[in-house]
């Protein structure tokens, strides 16, 4: 394992341990709303803690770009490694208990995406990649599925919960997906649903309005899988708006085609 991945997943256990800890009394846990729909706990910020204390006490030049604390100071062009980090992904559903949630940490070198690592506390599922040399699913090789129409395929998707403007237009895409796949989920972790794209438990994702802290580590892991991932129309860029489809080759490409006039 490269060292950097190596660094990236003593990390996430770390905030995973917090976030475990927090998990057997979740009755203790104060929430705050930061903005409609959207919450922090503190077991985000103490997660967040843990994990770029191990990442800065390993490499103490990189820069930060994280959820709960924003960006580093030393976040600007010339500094060459950034870590994107989403310490709890899948907040709501860590507060209710509703176990799919996860860690995701990421590595961009001179902008581009290097290591990846998700982990799931409550299932062990420990996914990492390094750009060159695959994605793996606590050692196993993974590939994204071989599915290749899209009325067997198995979708994932997140929806606007925080931006009402947004639910009509979501309920058209819902409509047609509804139609045309066996099956839509809403898990409610983006970042999960992007590593099950890569390990073939999901044929497809789409999503819009996330933040590159949702999605950084798990585009690796799918390109490294054999997956595409790109915005409505198909080019890259969706770290910046947020837009994402994601899937298996064929399914990529069929799922482009219908959410085009969505973009
Ligand atoms: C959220 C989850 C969710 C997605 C939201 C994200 P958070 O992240 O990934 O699945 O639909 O858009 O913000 O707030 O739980 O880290
Ligand atoms: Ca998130
Ligand atoms: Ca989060």
């Amino acid at each position: 394992m490269h060292p950097m991945l190596i660094t990236a997943v003593k990390a996430a256990r770390r905030g995973a341990a917090v976030i475990n800890r927090a998990s057997m009394d979740l009755g203790q846990i104060t929430v705050t709303e930061k903005k409609r729909n959207d919450y922090v706990t503190e077991i985000d910020q103490a997660a967040e803690r843990a994990i770029v204390d191990v990442l800065l006490k390993a490499y103490p030049g990189h820069a930060v770009l994280a959820e709960e604390s924003g960006a580093s100071a030393n976040l600007n062009a010339e500094n060459e490694y950034v870590w994107i980090i989403d310490p709890l992904d899948g907040t709501t559903n860590f507060i209710h208990g509703f176990p799919q949630y996860c860690v995701s940490i990421a590595l961009q070198h001179k902008g581009v995406t290097t290591q990846a690592v998700i982990f799931d506390p409550t299932r062990n599922d420990l996914f990492v990649a390094t750009r060159g040399d695959g994605a793996f699913l606590n050692d196993k090789r993974l590939r994204v599925s071989k599915c290749d129409k899209l009325a067997d395929s198995l979708i994932g998707t997140g929806f606007p919960a925080r931006d009402m403007g947004k639910l009509e237009e979501y309920m058209k895409m819902f409509k047609v997906l509804t139609e045309r796949c066996q099956g839509l989920r809403r898990p409610g972790s983006a970042a999960l649903d992007l590593a099950y794209v890569a390990a073939g438990r999901l044929d497809g994702f789409f999503e819009k309005g996330l933040n590159s802290w949702d999605m950084a580590a798990g585009a690796l892991l799918i390109t490294e899988a054999g997956g595409i991932i790109g915005d409505f129309t198909g080019e890259q860029g969706y770290l910046e708006s947020g837009d994402v489809i994601a899937g298996n080759p064929r399914i990529f490409h069929q799922l482009i085609t219908l959410l085009k006039p969505y973009a």
